[in-house]
């Protein structure tokens, strides 16, 4: 059954409107499931009020993210009760904890289709079967095979995001992400490179290779520094990949980074804490001195690279003298950015089920603490690089001043300048005058293509 096909009879030129919670994993599905609606007919909009489908694109890596996505689904209550035609879908990762559906199936009737993060691919016939069936459809199982070749409707003509494996298998004890995303499915990397090729030939300048732990990709050793190689050789001029795991980051990764211009010299690689014990607890398998060889090596092989990570404050049972080593890693490191979370227990993972040592009180003031530390290790980081000339890949209009434009260096920086539209998508060099803590201020040399 050809169920775009069956579905557009009744939808075409109706409107969705999608939105997206959670991680740039989560931003990729939304511009697939976007691209299927318009397979189906549909035209992609950004007013809600007006919409004939609403799309929530699910998170659950906190409760936050979850809360957030409740009270955006309880809005959607009255939108139907003023528009019972209105077709309300969720996906994403909250489809994939059971309480979630129970509450949705019990409590959320005005919930209408509900997929997964493994089953896309299927939305067109759970879809259908919503139209023509006319019952609540609920649907998250994965079909085993990753699917290929969706159709995409990019966000962004310049920069584009490209999955590469998709699942964890660390069971970090904290994290939600290997129950509700499943085991680790990587690509194959004739398809990755294919896309690649396709989004270079279309004019895009840069992709961000996604996984929730790349270097595990096909089952880890140097395959990721093969792929990279690969996608390097197709000659986009800018590569970028998120997230390494540092148990599973290898040497050979460093290498291919180092040695090939268009691999952005940026690297993310979460931490979480920096305190031995703590580290075992949240079962990371690495420890803090095996961390520090790390940065050391990809300093030694590139000494600009920009480096972040991600933090958790107050995970269960971390005292006060244990948060104190996360604080001297991180005057240790001296990462240019970082991002930081309080602990948020998930259920179902073992971190849920510990105990604490702090109040709620002594989290935050840690958290605190963590922010200090770090803007004035951002700022210092920053102000190195005043008069420095750095290619920018121009991205657009300023959010916050119309008048200047906004791109970001090899290694991520945000930098504003004085500009035109015409420079977007544009590679040019840009003289910093102005280093702040978030960004960076400068003025257009000259054009570097
Ligand atoms: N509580 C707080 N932060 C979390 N993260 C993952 N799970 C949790 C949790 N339960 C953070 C980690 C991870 C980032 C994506 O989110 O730092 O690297
Ligand atoms: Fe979660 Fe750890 Fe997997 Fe990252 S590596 S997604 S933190 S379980």
């Amino acid at each position: 059954m050809n169920y775009e096909a069956k579905v557009k009879e009744l939808c075409e030129g109706k409107k969705a409107f999608i939105r997206t919670f959670g991680c740039q994993l989560n931003e990729n599905d939304s511009e697939k499931l976007a691209g299927m609606l318009q397979t189906m007919g549909y035209v992609i909009s950004d007013d809600i009020r007006t919409a004939d489908l609403v799309l929530l694109n699910t998170c659950a890596i906190r409760e936050n993210a979850e809360k957030k996505t409740f009270g955006a689904v309880g809005l959607l209550k009255n939108l139907k009760e003023k528009n019972p035609a209105l077709i309300v879908v969720m996906a994403g990762c909250m489809t994939g904890e059971t309480h979630v559906m129970d509450k949705l199936r019990a409590t959320y009737c005005h919930v209408d289709i509900v997929l997964g993060s493994n089953n896309i691919d299927a939305f067109p016939r759970l879809l259908y079967t919503y139209l023509y069936e006319k019952e609540r459809v609920f649907d998250t199982e994965y079909a085993g095979v990753l699917p290929e070749g969706l159709p995409t409707y990019r966000q962004d003509k310049f920069r584009a995001s490209v999955p590469v494996m998709y699942g964890c298998n660390n069971f970090c004890a904290y994290c939600i992400v290997p129950y509700v995303r499943g085991r680790e499915r990587s690509r194959k990397a004739a398809d990755i490179v294919r896309e690649v090729e396709t989004l270079r030939d279309n004019g895009y300048m840069e992709v961000m290779l996604l996984g929730q732990n790349v270097n595990s990709y096909q089952g880890g050793g140097d395959a990721f520094a093969r792929l990279l190689q690969q996608v390097s050789d197709t000659g986009i001029p800018r590569i970028r990949f998120m997230t390494s795991h540092p148990k599973d980051i290898s040497d050979a990764v460093l290498d291919v980074m180092a040695s090939r211009d268009n691999i952005c010299k940026a690297l993310h690689l979460p931490v979480q804490a920096g305190n031995n014990r703590v580290l075992a607890a949240m079962n990371r398998r690495y420890t803090r001195e095996k961390y520090l060889s790390i940065v050391e090596k990809a300093r030694e092989k590139m000494p600009d690279i920009v480096l972040t990570t991600d933090i958790i404050v107050g995970f269960p049972g971390e005292t006060n003298e244990e948060f104190a080593d996360t604080i001297s890693l991180l005057k240790a490191v001296r990462y240019d950015m970082i991002f930081s979370f309080i602990f948020s227990p998930r259920q179902g993972t073992p971190a849920a089920n510990m105990a604490d040592v702090l109040t709620a009180e002594e989290k935050k003031r840690n958290f605190d603490q963590l922010l200090q530390v770090q803007n004035q290790i951002s700022k210092e980081k920053n102000l190195q690089l005043a008069d420095k000339i750095l290619p920018v890949l121009v991205e657009g209009r300023s959010k916050t001043d119309a008048t200047m434009m906004t791109g970001r260096t090899d290694g991520g920086k945000i930098v504003h300048f004085k500009g035109d539209d015409g420079l977007c998508g544009r590679i040019v060099d840009v003289q910093i005058q102005t280093p702040k803590t978030w960004n960076l201020q400068g003025e257009i040399v000259c054009h570097s293509n």
